[in-house]
């Protein structure tokens, strides 16, 4: 029987006890009429021998980067353009680390390199390992580069620890994998998305803004692009770079946001607000620096507009998704900023704390919606964070704009 096209995945096995599994993913994988080719590490091999990956893929298992043999047959180029998904798993620290900081020095990482497929890893590693802060900022790292990273799960551990780190079970990573193929639950939908602080100018040197980083819009629209939307972001002042398949506008001020998300926002069909924008600005701007006097200034502070409550108030607007900062009573004034504001969604979360909010890397968030609805997503990095806010987002949006 013929195989249906782009189902074709690289898996690479890297060498920890978790590798024993990888052979019934192969498996799991081929289940689901995938096509699999096996890349072992050096490390793996010591585990598990290529025989067993060989007759459970009924594809000769590669191994060696510079193999003469291997490489007249299919080599690491032409198995990085085979590949429709290339899948870590297990995925070692040793590896992850190499492959965040683009090291190419074995079949796999090189492959992982020279190709244009996405790439999944599914960690497993001791819980300490996990947990250490070399390891989190190479999870970042492959986060931000639109990597995917499915688990690790939690449990026993064959070190006899209890912790983070143990490979999620093959059928969970295969049902993942196969739900990616099946189609981005945003595939053909407009996605607009505000990010960062604005600045609202004083004088020629001075301004008010706030401490947002733009960290947790941008990995919204990062996991918006990931699952098929298109995507513009309409960005405030940040040090981020723009993420792949987006379209970015930057902009400055919060009338400077109005004007570029108004001009979008008839055009679009979500619209998430996770920009902190400036409820005051100056009356006016000072043309020259103004200069300090003894005693108190007074400052005159005019309202900017309400950015996300005109866009909800459209006919026949987008859907549209704020965020509330709260440093308290955080799900019930987010419910009265969902009313108020005319909202279909709000994503809810604590400012002031060191791994939430305003620049961590991580957050934590109450979603609620307009029928009642609450989901509680749990602290994790913004990117991963991001991801479940989009599989949310879309299924409301689907179950009100049904195909
Ligand atoms: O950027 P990071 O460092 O990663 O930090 C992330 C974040 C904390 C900024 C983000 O998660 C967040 O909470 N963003 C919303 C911040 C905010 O301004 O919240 P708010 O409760 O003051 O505003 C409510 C909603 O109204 C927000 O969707 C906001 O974008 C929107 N708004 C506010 C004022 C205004 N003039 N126009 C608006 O559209």
């Amino acid at each position: 029987m013929s195989r249906p096209p782009n189902r074709r995945i690289v898996l690479g096995v890297a060498g920890g006890i978790a590798a024993y599994k990888a052979a019934d993913l192969v498996r799991r994988l081929r289940d689901r009429d995938f096509e699999v080719r096996v890349v072992m590490t050096a490390g793996a091999r010591e585990f598990v021998g290529p025989l067993t990956f060989q007759a459970l893929s009924s594809n000769p298992v590669h191994c060696e980067l510079l193999d003469e043999q291997a490489e007249a047959g299919m080599g690491h180029i032409e198995l990085a353009r085979w590949a429709d998904l290339v899948l870590v798993a297990p995925a070692t620290a040793h590896v992850m680390a190499r492959l965040a900081h683009g090291l190419a020095d074995d079949l796999l990482t090189t492959l992982c390199l020279a190709t244009t497929a996405p790439l999944v890893v599914a960690p497993a590693m001791n819980q300490q390992m996990w947990q250490a802060n070399a390891t989190q900022a190479n999870v970042l790292t492959l986060l931000d580069r639109g990597v995917q990273v499915l688990g690790p799960g939690e449990g026993d551990q064959a070190c006899g620890e209890i912790g983070p780190g143990r490979m999620l079970e093959p059928e969970e990573i295969a049902d993942r994998i196969e739900a990616r193929f099946r189609g981005g639950a945003l595939t053909g939908v407009d996605v607009v998305v505000t990010a960062g602080p604005t600045r609202e100018a004083l004088d020629p040197v001075r301004f008010l803004t706030n401490h947002s980083t733009g960290k947790m819009g941008y990995a919204v629209a990062c996991a918006a692009a990931q699952a098929g939307a298109r995507v513009s972001l309409v960005s405030g002042p940040t040090a981020l770079p723009a993420p792949p398949d987006v379209d970015r506008v930057e902009v400055t001020s919060a009338e400077e946001m109005h004007a570029e998300v108004m001009a979008r926002a008839a055009r679009c069909d979500i619209f998430i607000a996770a920009a902190a924008v400036a409820d005051y600005r100056p009356a006016g701007i000072a043309e020259q620096k103004i200069k300090k006097s003894d005693g108190p200034a007074a400052l005159d502070l005019v309202r900017t507009p309400d950015i996300v409550a005109a866009v909800a108030a459209m006919d026949n607007g987008p859907f549209t998704v704020g965020f509330a900062a709260e440093t308290q009573s955080v799900q019930t004034h987010a419910r009265d900023k969902l009313e108020r504001k005319g909202l279909d969604m709000i994503a809810a979360n604590r400012v002031g704390l060191p791994d939430r909010g305003f620049a961590s890397e991580s957050n934590a968030l109450s979603v609620l919606w307009r029928d009642g609805g609450c989901r509680e997503l749990a602290l994790a990095p913004k990117a991963e964070l991001a991801r479940d806010l989009i599989g949310l987002v879309a299924e409301r949006y689907r179950a009100e704009h049904p195909a």
